[in-house]
């Protein structure tokens, strides 16, 4: 932890007045320093009151961002341990493979306050405005085969879900494989690429798109996208979210080689897409019929009309 972090923990572990005095003691460092320091974290939106003979309080943080918010308080082991920040990037997907060619660790966290490129599944654009969101990717480059990869995608899904329901209270679903749901309307969406051998993965990009305090959306997205705010019915902090994410992601990730039944299970009751009349595109051709499980590599098995059971690696399922 910097010195900035270090004061930023004593005023929010605080909840109150906190003398100039006792920071500078704590820290080893001078008052003037404590001084600097305030203003330096005023300046980066925090609001700090400061009373003669009392100190600093610390009244309100910005909801900005940074690498400093992020560490504060996260309880990750690995994710996220090194912390890439940027206000504008074409596409945290496509900074992660950039920096996974330069050698970034396994783990990284790539966040950025808007998109210019943001992409979404199956050659789509995602709309990535400006603070209003998550848009982050997570490089993991451990040691998974490439048949593993389906199974992060769904992890990831079922990580996201957890968050937002503990965070906001909001009923969150998965679509398969991973759009994140309330109701009928999208929430999220995860776009997992990857460079593998044929028997090794060299690195894999979560990327993870999360409509947080969205107040509306482009014409043609406001039928079927909708935000953590529209549904909560108050904004959301999107620092402790991504946090949640962070420690849920994780955790799943560390279970699922001890417990893969008992998460596939919990993925399953989260899914709405099961027991639902679905639509899918076999061999270019367009089917329908009813999604009837998921196998433990993460396949939709769904039957279609004419009683044939097609396992559903991947692409658009309509519900
Ligand atoms: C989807 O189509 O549902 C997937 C959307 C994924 C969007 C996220 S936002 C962060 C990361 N960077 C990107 O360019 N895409 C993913």
């Amino acid at each position: 932890m910097n010195t900035k972090e270090e004061i930023l923990n004593i005023l929010i572990r605080n909840n109150g007045y906190v003398s100039g005095e006792e920071i500078s003691e704590s820290l080893h460092i001078s008052r003037t320093a404590v001084w600097k320091v305030i203003n330096t974290l005023r300046n980066g939106g925090y609001a700090i009151e400061s009373v003669t003979n009392r100190g600093y309080k610390l009244v309100s943080c910005p909801d900005r961002i940074t690498p400093e918010e992020i560490a504060l308080g996260l309880k990750t082991k690995l994710l996220a341990n090194e912390i890439y920040c940027y206000d504008l990037i074409d596409s945290t997907n496509e900074e992660a493979k950039r920096k996974a060619l330069a050698g970034a660790p396994d783990g990284s966290l790539f966040v950025t306050e808007q998109q210019s490129g943001g992409k979404g599944r199956l050659g789509r654009s995602w709309t990535s405005p400006a603070g209003q969101g998550l848009w982050f990717t997570i490089l993991l480059r451990s040691s998974l085969l490439p048949s593993q990869v389906a199974s992060i995608t769904l992890l990831a899904g079922l990580a996201v879900c957890r968050a937002v329901r503990k965070a906001t209270g909001c009923a969150a679903m998965i679509k398969w494989p991973n759009d994140i749901v309330i109701g009928s309307k999208k929430i999220c969406g995860i776009l997992t690429e990857m460079a593998a051998e044929m028997d090794r993965i060299e690195y894999v990009a979560v990327g993870i798109g999360v409509n947080v305090n969205n107040e509306n959306f482009p014409e043609e997205l406001s039928a079927k996208a909708t935000s953590l705010r529209l549904e909560s019915g108050s904004f959301v902090r999107r620092v402790p979210l991504l946090q949640e994410i962070l420690l849920e992601f994780e955790t799943v990730l560390n279970d699922y080689p001890l417990h893969p039944e008992s998460l596939l299970n919990e993925y399953k009751t989260q899914c709405v897409s099961l027991n639902r009349r679905v639509g899918f595109t076999r061999a270019n051709q367009k089917m329908t019929g009813v999604a009837e499980d998921i196998s433990p590599s993460g396949e939709l098995i769904v039957r279609s009309d004419d009683g044939v059971l097609y396992p559903v690696y991947s692409g658009e399922v309509t519900v």
